[in-house]
């Protein structure tokens, strides 16, 4: 292998860019030719595919978002824009993309592979922290970094007023950042797609309480089967209208900003085994770290299970929201 190419793909996530400087310095190190695709697979098929050097990665470990920059492909998923994503590759001779992303983008790696051989290594970025076969996503860190220092200014508004609020946090389908962030916020209740009847419990909860606290808050993962967080808080008015709730969406805001050292460090993990990866003639994998070591895991694996939330962590938060 003598050329490759490494794009992102699907939501961005802080730590991208420290893995692309990885992928690009690891083929400095390994002597390889790379480019970069721009806005992932919709960029390979527009044919935005730049050479790139060490000197291209300079100055970007710290920044949020992706310098490659990312899209949502709808074309990719069709066999035209596949062919034509592969006539622009074989132009330029690549022969194998290391592609930074989620299931999506695995799956468009997957169904590339299949068709015109071109050989793909995933790197899990997102901040859902939802991917199997790996214990932490790029990303997924910063955002519950981000998420916790939110709840705890919140915290300080929500006493000075006497007030219950109900933050909801993202994960479109998975609670991960809601419940990590719940803890390390000291919420009181926190609602995640992974497990039910939360409403109860918090009313239960509420009730139950010798000293009902003056204020609490609420962690609500935006994929809650209950509802969204503005829902919920409305059904927890209905029940104590006397309580004053407030809601807060973090919306988009943990997709941004400088990626944690833990992000740094696992998306420079990452990028350096993708590149190593296809040299060995690996294909069709996403590399993880799982117990600090490296782990390979197939596409299909990945994208057919979905990874659950830790559950000593869940019994941890119903024990010290009492
Ligand atoms: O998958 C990451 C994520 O941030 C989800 O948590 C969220 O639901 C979704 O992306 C938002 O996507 P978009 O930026 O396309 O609105």
């Amino acid at each position: 292998m003598k050329k490759i190419a490494v794009l992102t793909s699907g939501g961005d996530a802080p730590g991208m860019n420290a893995c692309i400087r990885s992928v690009i310095r690891a083929c400095a190190h390994y002597n390889l030719e790379v480019f970069g695709i721009h806005r992932g697979y919709q960029g390979l098929i527009e044919n935005e595919i730049h050479p790139m050097t060490t000197s291209s990665v300079a100055n970007i470990i710290q920044m949020g978002g992706t310098i490659l920059k990312t899209a949502r492909s709808m074309d990719f998923m069709t066999p035209e824009g596949r062919k034509k994503a592969h006539q622009n590759l074989q132009n330029l001779g690549i022969e194998g993309i290391v592609c930074i992303g989620g299931n999506g983008t695995y799956t468009g790696a997957m169904i590339f592979e299949k068709e015109f051989g071109i050989p793909s290594m995933g790197c899990p970025g997102t901040i859902d922290n939802d991917l199997w076969g790996t214990d932490a996503t790029i990303g997924y860190d910063t955002a519950i970094n981000t998420a916790m220092e939110a709840i705890d200014k919140i915290r300080d508004t929500a006493d000075a007023h006497n007030r219950i609020f109900f933050v909801e946090v993202m994960g479109r389908h998975s609670g991960h950042i809601a419940l990590l962030s719940g803890i390390a916020g000291g919420a009181e209740g926190i609602f995640i797609p992974e497990r039910g009847n939360e409403f109860d419990d918090i009313v239960h909860l509420y009730e139950s309480k010798a000293r009902k606290k003056e204020f609490s808050i609420f962690v609500v993962a935006e994929g809650d089967e209950e509802g969204r967080a503005y829902e919920i808080s409305k059904r927890f008015q209905a029940i104590y209208p006397e309580t004053d709730c407030r809601v807060t969406v973090l919306g988009h805001v943990q997709r941004g900003g400088r990626p944690t050292a833990n992000d740094r460090i696992l998306a420079s993990r990452l990028g350096a085994h993708a590149v190593k990866a296809l040299i060995d003639g690996r294909k069709n994998e996403a590399v993880g770290v799982v117990n600090n070591d490296i782990k390979f895991t197939s596409f299909q694996e990945a994208i057919e299970h979905k990874k659950d939330i830790q559950d000593n962590l869940w019994v941890l938060n119903t024990i010290i929201t009492r």
